[in-house]
């Protein structure tokens, strides 16, 4: 199914940077120089590639048509469960751009952006595990052949509709995944 094939791609893609991102504060744990601007795309690709295009498209199209049109167990599993995950990510990233925006090579500094994007590794990768393993099955298991249908075709519209951005961010994910991977 063309949505789900699109979803797992982009987790593949999440799951590169949180290898990098971890790489990145063992680095910091180490002593090695901070790349100000390394951090500041990895915060980028949190906020478009992860959020705005992955979680958005979950969000709005899969999630949506489970909550609505099959309800109980898959309403209970989206709005408790990956919706609540999708919101404690974006605090993750509101934490690290705090501290980005006043970096000033503080011990504290570098704990903070430690703190927070490794949590925000760890949260996304147990997220990814759950929807892959449990809530995309279930929604391709209970929603009717003509659901599926539209969401294929909803999301075919987005990826023709955020073709730049994507490709954008699949650049800085191959640069840092060159330079810290
Ligand atoms: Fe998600
Ligand atoms: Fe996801």
């Amino acid at each position: 199914m063309y949505c789900i094939d699109v979803l797992l791609e982009e987790h593949n893609r999440i799951t590169e940077f949180i290898q990098v991102a971890r790489n990145v504060c063992c680095n910091i744990i180490d002593g090695n120089s901070i790349s100000l601007d390394d951090l500041n795309k990895m915060l980028s690709f949190g906020k478009v590639y992860a959020d705005n295009l992955h979680h958005k498209k979950e969000e709005d199209i899969l999630f949506n048509a489970m909550v609505n049109e099959v309800g109980g167990p898959a309403q209970k599993m989206i709005n408790n469960g990956m919706l609540v995950e999708h919101n404690l990510g974006r605090l993750y990233l509101s934490e690290l751009e705090k501290v980005l925006n006043n970096y000033n090579n503080s011990t504290q500094n570098k704990l903070q952006i430690i703190t927070n994007l490794s949590a925000y590794c760890d949260l996304l990768e147990r997220h990814i595990v759950k929807e892959n393993q449990v809530a995309y099955p279930f929604g391709q298991r209970t929603l009717s052949v003509q659901t599926l249908e539209r969401l294929d075709s909803e999301t075919k519209q987005f990826e023709d509709n955020t073709q730049n951005d994507r490709e954008h961010y699949l650049i800085i994910l191959d640069e840092l995944k060159q330079k810290y991977c």
